[in-house]
């Protein structure tokens, strides 16, 4: 859905209206300081709450981020542990506040490989989702690839719709993000300069925006500033300026 519609802030400026976040640098926080790589998740964990209530409060509709990749799993056995620890703690968290803090939680990626704990409160949050239409969402990716994604809806419409061919329309409709509008401004924290395999579909007409900013020092004064440089892009689709 390239080109979905911009809201206007309290200022009347254009506000993107979903914003995806890939949020890296946890583990070089935590060296810096001599702990380990888990702390620096366990902060990352408290930075996106705190993002996330920031972003809904500007009056975005959606904010993804990165969690856990489908090559995160090379990972040593206590830093995934860690941060499955973490997911857990927050959909729990989810379960009891989604309600109250009017955010619909969604997890993408493919569940299939995650822990029967993990799957059952995923189950409960999207029942409570459903409740909440309208409301901000926050999608978190969870055993999440971009590429994973396409094959995974490739293979869906292929067993849905035997022998015929595929459209973008009918790719996006079977993608984790189905529903959901292409992310208007992705930000890559932690000094590096890639996608990482994140939202390769959704990813087509999104502008970027890279910041030296470790992810559990990042603050609303850096999702200003993002803001502030996306309001100055010109996004043209394709087409030419008017
Ligand atoms: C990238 O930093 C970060 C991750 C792979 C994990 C992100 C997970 C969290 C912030 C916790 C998730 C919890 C919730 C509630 C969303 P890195 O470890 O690759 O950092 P480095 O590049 O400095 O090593």
């Amino acid at each position: 859905m390239a080109g979905a519609a911009e809201k206007n802030g309290a200022a009347g400026e254009k506000l993107p209206r979903h914003i995806a976040i890939i949020m890296d640098g946890n583990g070089r926080w935590a060296k810096k300081r001599g702990l380990p790589r888990k702390a620096g998740h366990a902060v990352g964990a408290e930075t996106f709450r705190r993002i996330a209530t920031y972003c809904k409060n500007l009056g975005m509709d959606y904010l993804t981020v990165y969690a856990f990749s489908t090559e995160n799993w090379k990972r040593s056995d206590e830093e995934v542990g860690a941060i499955m620890g973490l997911l857990e703690k927050y959909l729990h968290e989810s379960v009891e506040k989604m309600e109250k803090d009017r955010i619909r939680l969604k997890i993408l990626g493919d569940t299939t490989a995650l822990s029967p704990a993990i799957r059952g409160l995923i189950e409960k949050t999207d029942a409570i989702a459903a409740r909440l239409p309208g409301c901000f969402q926050a999608n978190v990716c969870l055993n999440y690839g971009g590429r994973d994604e396409i094959v995974r809806a490739v293979n869906r419409f292929a067993a849905e719709h035997p022998g015929e061919a595929i459209t973008e329309a009918a790719m996006a409709d079977c993608l984790d993000t189905a529903g959901i509008p292409d992310p208007d401004l992705i930000i890559r924290t932690g000094g590096e300069y890639r996608i990482s395999n994140f939202l390769m579909w959704e990813s087509a007409y999104s502008e970027l925006y890279f910041t030296d900013v470790l992810w559990p020092d990042f603050s609303e004064k850096d999702i200003d500033e993002a803001v502030a440089e996306y309001r100055r892009r010109d996004r043209r689709f394709g087409g030419v300026k008017a």
